[in-house]
């Protein structure tokens, strides 16, 4: 785990940038049309990056390539990235380097770099750093066959073009690593939002929504092959909008028909909860200044809708946000907190957060550390800033706090967030979850874990549980990051 980002409880659900090696590893078929092309493919960043590997897969084999186990025996590596911190981008370089010493030994082999910073970078990856042959953007992988084709005729390939309609929308994702029991499908693409501090508008191009039928087919489908839990994703689920394609901006324009008939996210969540009462429905990530009350209603009337919300904060002071351009302030968060603490009373809440922002006084800092104990987060992504080059805070601001200060800030921050997660697991002893088993237990394979409707970790004794089945366990004893506990017999 990197010094400066600290995940409290092990999770796969959020971003976690040593996380590696979603490996393509497909059940035998072989493609009807293969090349005899082995690809294989490794991912970096947040779930999204994970979800489009996935297409990635899907896209790769629809054209004949099949997978690799390992590096050293493909045709083709893949590197899916990550441009949100610089220490993201200097673990693929590194990682880009231990394939070209591959790639020495076999001259034929292409490497490709996908995602956020070969956007970024664009290609100045092929020209200035060598290390690849191929470079696509997040909105061009329907474009990988035929740019391996040009790489493989030793032309430049690259296409780092962004859409503003490209949704993947009808691609069937490949489940790479899955458990079998959860699986993401993306129902947005790209930010509008414009924070300060991030590259993702930059990466990942204008938001765009996807159709909400092409969502609840590909749900449904997962469904019928045995997962039990869906996670919806987009970079600001809240601002999810469809009203047949159009773009957001012009939908002000529109007929009331057309407004009356639009699906917001509130109403998606619906349509995916109802494919049935056994299939689990997660989302991420919530943006403050989107987050309607008519989502919580939905929350709270439907079982199936998880009672969690990853609900970034980035900062406690109201100064701090505005410099952000987060679109909220302090007071105004905690409201909304208090109206999802009001609608859904037992609703899991996490964070992210950002230590050591442009010009952050002590004082500031100081009401990140209070708002986080007003607000008593189960679980809190932390970071130290990290300039981007091309962001609003790159060209506006000084990035002016002393590394040492943004660690010593940040340590703070997650001493705060240890007991906060201490006092949630200790608030749960007693109390009885339904559990939806993910998997056997890293420490026992006596044991098996799996989550509550509040995303907090929990693990039971084995008996003849299996992986997909929800039992009812009652908590017992907690260490600061996981639940234990025992299934409760009806
Ligand atoms: N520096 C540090 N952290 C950042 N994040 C986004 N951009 C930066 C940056 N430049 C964090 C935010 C965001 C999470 C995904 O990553 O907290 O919510
Ligand atoms: Fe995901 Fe942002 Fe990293 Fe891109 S830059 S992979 S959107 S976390």
């Amino acid at each position: 785990m990197p010094e400066e980002e600290i995940l409290f409880k092990t999770t796969d659900k959020q971003i976690d940038e040593s996380k590696q090696g979603a490996v393509y590893q497909p059940e035998s078929s072989k493609a009807s049309n293969e090349n005899g092309k082995r690809f294989y493919i490794e991912s970096y960043g947040c779930q999204m990056n994970f979800a489009d590997s996935e297409v990635v897969a899907s896209i790769l084999q629809e054209n004949g390539f099949s997978a690799a186990a390992n590096y050293d025996t493909a045709d083709l590596i893949l590197i899916n990235t990550c441009a949100i911190r610089e220490n993201a981008e200097q673990r693929v370089r590194n990682r880009l380097r231990q394939f070209n010493r591959v790639k020495r030994e076999k001259p034929e082999m292409l490497v490709g770099v996908l995602g956020c910073m070969a956007e970024r970078l664009k290609s100045k990856f092929l020209e200035q750093e060598k290390l690849v042959d191929i470079v696509v953007g997040p909105d061009a992988y329907r474009d990988l066959p035929k740019l391996v084709e040009e790489a493989d005729a030793g032309q430049k390939a690259v296409n780092v073009l962004l859409s503003r309609e490209e949704t993947y929308s009808e691609i069937n994702p490949v489940r790479l690593n899955s458990n079998g029991v959860s699986a993401f499908v993306s129902i947005t693409r790209g930010c509008d939002n414009m924070c300060s501090f991030c590259v993702v508008p930059f990466t990942r191009g204008r938001e765009r929504s996807r159709d909400p039928q092409s969502i609840v087919k590909e749900a449904t489908e997962l469904f019928e092959r045995g997962f039990k839990e869906i996670t919806l994703l987009g970079q600001n689920v809240d601002s999810y909008l469809w009203y047949g394609g159009g773009a957001k901006k012009d939908f002000d324009k529109q007929t009331q028909d057309v407004k009356d008939a639009a699906v917001h996210f509130a109403d998606l969540l619906e349509m995916v909860a109802k494919i049935s009462p056994k299939l689990r429905v997660r989302f991420s990530t919530s943006n403050p200044r989107d987050m309607v009350d008519d989502v919580l209603h939905m929350i709270a009337k439907y079982d199936n809708i998880c009672n969690y919300i990853h609900l970034p904060v980035q900062s406690g002071n109201s100064n701090v946000l505005e410099r952000m351009n987060r679109g909220h302030n302090r007071e105004w968060y905690l409201d909304l907190v208090g109206r999802i603490r009001k609608i859904i009373p037992d609703c899991g809440l996490s964070t992210d957060i950002i230590t050591g922002f442009c010009d952050e006084t002590e004082e500031e800092h100081q009401d990140t550390l209070s708002l986080m104990k007003e607000v008593g987060y189960d679980m809190a992504y932390t970071f130290f800033y990290s300039e981007r080059p091309g962001t609003m805070a790159e060209r506006k601001f000084e990035d002016n706090i002393p590394l040492a200060t943004k660690k010593r800030r940040l340590q703070e921050v997650i001493d705060i967030q240890k007991i906060n997660s201490e006092q949630s697991n200790i608030r749960e002893l007693g109390k009885t979850f339904e559990v939806l088993i993910e998997g056997v237990s890293k420490k026992s394979d006596q044991e098996l874990y799996g989550r509550n409707t509040k995303n907090q970790v929990i693990v039971f004794p084995r008996e003849d549980y299996q992986k997909g089945d929800y039992v009812m366990v009652k908590v017992e004893t907690c260490t600061s990051a996981t639940l234990i506990g025992k299934v409760i017999k009806a």
